[in-house]
């Protein structure tokens, strides 16, 4: 099975890199491309927004922050690739085309941001949509997608389904500013909308639970129904 996994840099970078974590990602990650090709889009997480609010003050435009994003997406690309070993790419593809080469040399990609104007979740579903995954998988630091932001209210309550189209009623009204996205951004929803991909958002935390996705057995998460 082809998988994109879209990790958020809320897990990879929540403060500080969290290597331990990235370790265990990677153990996962070269047991499964075994039987499965595997591709991970990294965030920016912590590092980003580090570099963008002050760039931001000063002045700088958001093309020009959101470039900023992009070397630091791709700092925890060339991390995450380095902790994989040699199964992983060395140089994180630029675009798709040069991440399709590597998978054809058996590689795992792994790669973080491409152009300007969306975040890494636009990227993974490009990625999903250019390689024709049968999974694409958005992890972040909850399980899955929910009616209100579940770590202000407790309360809230996660959806086990939600169609493509209240994702992208959900979605249209964020924010584009760098370093500001927030469940994912539109072009991703649009992108997951049009060429019908399967889509679970889930806790990439829970590496357990990430893997039995992936094996197609029981799972925690949102399933985004699209068609
Ligand atoms: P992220 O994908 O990490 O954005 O890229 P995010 O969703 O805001 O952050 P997390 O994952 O939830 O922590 C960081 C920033 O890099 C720029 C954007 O400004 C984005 O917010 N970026 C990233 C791009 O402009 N293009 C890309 O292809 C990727």
């Amino acid at each position: 099975m082809k998988v994109v996994i879209s990790v958020g840099g809320s897990i990879l970078v929540p403060n500080e890199i969290d290597v331990d974590y990235m370790h265990e990602l990677a153990e996962l990650t070269n047991k499964l491309s075994d039987r499965h090709q595997i591709s991970i889009v990294t965030g920016g997480g912590k590092t980003a927004r580090k570099y963008i609010e002050p760039a931001r003050r000063f002045g700088a435009s958001e093309i020009f922050c959101d470039l900023i994003g992009i070397t630091a997406t791709r700092l925890n690309a060339r991390l995450l690739a380095a902790v994989i070993g040699e199964k992983a790419n060395l140089e994180p593809p630029k675009d798709f085309i040069a991440a399709l080469k590597a998978m054809n040399f058996g590689k795992i990609v792994v790669m973080g941001g491409t152009h300007p104007g969306h975040s890494t979740d636009a990227v993974s579903a490009l990625l999903a949509e250019y390689i024709n995954a049968d999974l694409l998988i958005n992890a972040t630091d909850v399980d899955g997608i929910y009616d209100k932001d579940p770590q202000k209210y407790k309360n809230a309550k996660m959806y086990e389904k939600l169609s493509v189209e209240q994702l992208v009623d959900m979605v249209k009204s964020y924010s584009l500013g760098a370093g500001k996205y927030e469940l994912i951004d539109i072009l991703a929803a649009k992108i997951i909308q049009r060429s019908k991909i399967r889509t679970i958002f889930l806790n990439g935390r829970n590496l357990k639970n990430m893997r039995t996705t992936i094996e197609g057995k029981k799972f925690i998460g949102t399933v985004i129904e699209n068609g």
